[in-house]
């Protein structure tokens, strides 16, 4: 991520200035980077509205339909709104690792030490090239860790548990899971606050969205958890298939309520990105997939200050 640059037209974007003021406070109009923009966010004073605390765990048990591609391009946009995130790699692929930046196997730490053995959280998250993007990388270690979970004392709620005290310090706490049916999957959907499905627009992500519905329904009833916010987004899709165009309509006729209205088309430019171990903002913040994850981000805030403030109400 250090290769990331941004023109001055971009940065004005991002924090709500203009070209000019970007240029008089940093001294120079090119070759600005992620520090950069924390510098001209802290000197200017363009702070985000405060947004209450989330945990956001992007979850499909099916696997490549976008739970890392979304969830760490969504994190870093997060970020560069201002926002202070923690982005938690589940995966033992270590993809979201990759996706930012980091190669997972140059950590001898990760969630597993937290999860297992309760080291702090603080202890195992690193930084990354942007200076609000902390993240708790993920690598191989990461593979054992339904078995190693299996004997312990109250191993539905460790994630949750190790998160609470570092609730203060970040904003958002974003989960890239990885696709699979099991305790540490189980730990996210515990410890999160929203829930973002991922979906290809085919039948057979369809058919694994109700057993994932089922597991949600489990949690509720077995554990007394409950999701705040559920959303559905399809990912990849491409409207000329007539394929998907019909999975997309089965998708609003059975799942009207938790499908976002906005989503993402299909972009070359995501493998592109993480190739360059850099996030779709950060690679070509014009393309296609950029234009939507914004889309999708923006519809996710959105419905979720409207669901805090009629809990609010609800409740007042
Ligand atoms: N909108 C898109 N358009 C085109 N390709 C995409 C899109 N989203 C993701 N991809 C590509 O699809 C592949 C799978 O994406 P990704 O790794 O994000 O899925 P995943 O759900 O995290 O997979 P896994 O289940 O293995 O963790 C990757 O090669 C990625 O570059
Ligand atoms: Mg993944």
């Amino acid at each position: 991520m250090e290769n990331v640059r941004y023109t001055a037209k971009r940065l004005a974007e991002i924090v709500g200035a203009t070209e000019k003021q970007v240029v008089a406070t940093l001294g120079r109009k090119d070759g600005l980077g992620l520090g950069d923009l924390a510098v001209l966010r802290e000197k200017l004073e363009k702070f985000p509205e405060p947004f209450p605390h989330r945990i956001q765990l992007f979850l499909n048990f099916k696997g490549g339909t976008g739970k890392t591609s979304i969830s760490s391009s969504y994190a870093y946009r997060l970020a560069e709104r201002g926002y202070r995130v923690l982005m938690i790699d589940l995966d033992s692929q270590g993809h979201a690792t990759k996706c930012l930046g980091e190669e997972g196997s140059s950590f001898t730490r990760t969630l597993h030490d937290v999860l297992i053995r309760r080291v702090p959280i603080d202890e195992v998250t690193v930084k990354t090239g942007m200076p609000n993007l902390a993240l708790v990388p993920a690598n191989l270690a990461m593979s054992t860790i339904d078995l190693a979970l299996m004997p312990l004392a109250g191993r539905e709620f460790r994630l949750r548990n190790a998160l609470e005290p570092v609730r203060a310090k970040y904003d958002f706490v974003v989960l890239d899971a990885p696709p699979s049916f099991g305790l540490l999957n189980l730990n996210a959907l515990m410890a999160a606050t929203d829930l973002v499905i991922p979906v290809l627009a085919d039948f057979l992500s369809y058919d694994g969205l109700r057993l994932l519905f089922e597991t949600i329904q489990g949690l509720e009833q077995d554990l007394s958890h409950q999701l705040e916010n559920i959303f559905i987004v399809v990912n990849a899709y491409n409207q000329t298939y007539k394929i998907a165009r019909e999975a997309l309509d089965a998708l609003k006729a059975h799942y009207a309520e938790y499908l976002l209205d906005s989503v993402v088309r299909q972009c070359t430019k995501f493998a592109q990105a993480s190739s360059e171990g850099c996030p779709i903002f950060g690679y070509d913040w014009e393309s296609k997939g950029a234009n939507d994850i914004e889309a999708v981000q923006l519809e996710i805030l959105e419905r979720v200050r409207a669901a805090a403030q009629a809990a609010d109400a609800a409740g007042a």
